[in-house]
């Protein structure tokens, strides 16, 4: 039995990708780990919202305590990781809660999922990492970062300290 925490499930891509595994997997429990900022959206998820093997848990991925009794009170194995701050106009307005999600955040849910022996740690980047694209062209993974915002920069600080 896979116990997966997906955080930012109450998200755009997030509640697709719960929908999806709550419906198509009753073999899993998904547990949605979401701050609810104003991102999230609990209608999302009301497809999904009686099923048996659906959890939500409004929470903070930076809050090690909240991270740490949700690991535990759900056996967790699995973490996909959509929880970001992801508005890139907002980010250039303010960028502080975009560094203390999507760094600090990243940092504490990888310190916590390796203090609990996780197996499995998906994170989900962006294309955004790697700056603007010329003409027809696209990037691959281990093109250089070139970030233009904050949004970008900040998600790149993220996927360094999960590659690290
Ligand atoms: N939407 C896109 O076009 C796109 C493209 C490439 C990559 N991405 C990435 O995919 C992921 C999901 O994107 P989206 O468009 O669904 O974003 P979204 O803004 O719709 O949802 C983000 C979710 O994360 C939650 N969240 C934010 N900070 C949190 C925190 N500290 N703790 C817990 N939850 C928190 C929000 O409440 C929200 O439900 C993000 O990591 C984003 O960088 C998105």
């Amino acid at each position: 039995m896979k116990n997966i925490l997906v955080t930012g499930g109450a998200g755009f891509i997030g509640s697709a990708f719960v929908r999806r595994m709550v419906s198509k997997h009753p073999e899993y429990t998904i547990v949605v780990f979401d701050k609810m900022t104003y991102a999230g959206n609990t209608d999302n998820l009301l497809p999904v919202s009686q099923s048996g093997n659906f959890r939500l848990v409004q929470c903070d991925i930076a809050d090690r305590e909240a991270v740490r009794s949700a690991f535990d009170s759900y056996g967790i194995d699995t973490v996909v990781n959509f929880a970001a701050e992801t508005h890139v106009d907002r980010s250039i307005l303010s960028p502080d809660a975009f560094i203390y999600s999507n760094v600090v955040g990243v940092h504490i849910l990888l310190e916590s999922a390796q203090k609990h022996g996780i197996e499995r740690f998906l994170h989900v980047s962006t294309d955004e990492v790697y700056g603007d694209i010329e003409g027809d062209h696209f990037s691959v993974e281990d093109d250089p970062f070139k970030p233009n915002s904050p949004y970008a920069a900040s998600k790149a600080g993220g996927d360094l300290m999960v590659r690290a």
